[in-house]
């Protein structure tokens, strides 16, 4: 599914993002614009942004779900 249509952002894209980010050592909370600078994307008309956050908290449960991030 395309989250951000400006930037070519997929929910796929965002969840390998986040993988990345939430297991680093001191993983900053991730928010659209941590998620989309680790992409190296920048959003433009911003549109995307309350599709993007339900995008990450969905993708966060089910990540922690299948024991895939650390709940620290
Ligand atoms: S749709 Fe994401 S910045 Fe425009």
């Amino acid at each position: 599914m395309i989250v951000c249509s400006c930037q070519q952002v997929s929910d796929f894209d965002i969840e390998l993002a986040l993988l990345d980010i939430l297991n680093q050592p001191e993983a900053p909370i991730p928010t659209p614009g941590v998620v989309y600078r680790y992409m190296q994307r920048r959003m433009q008309c911003c549109g995307c942004a309350p599709l993007a956050v339900d995008v990450i908290y969905a993708k966060l449960e089910d990540l922690d779900a299948r024991g895939l991030i650390c709940d620290a």
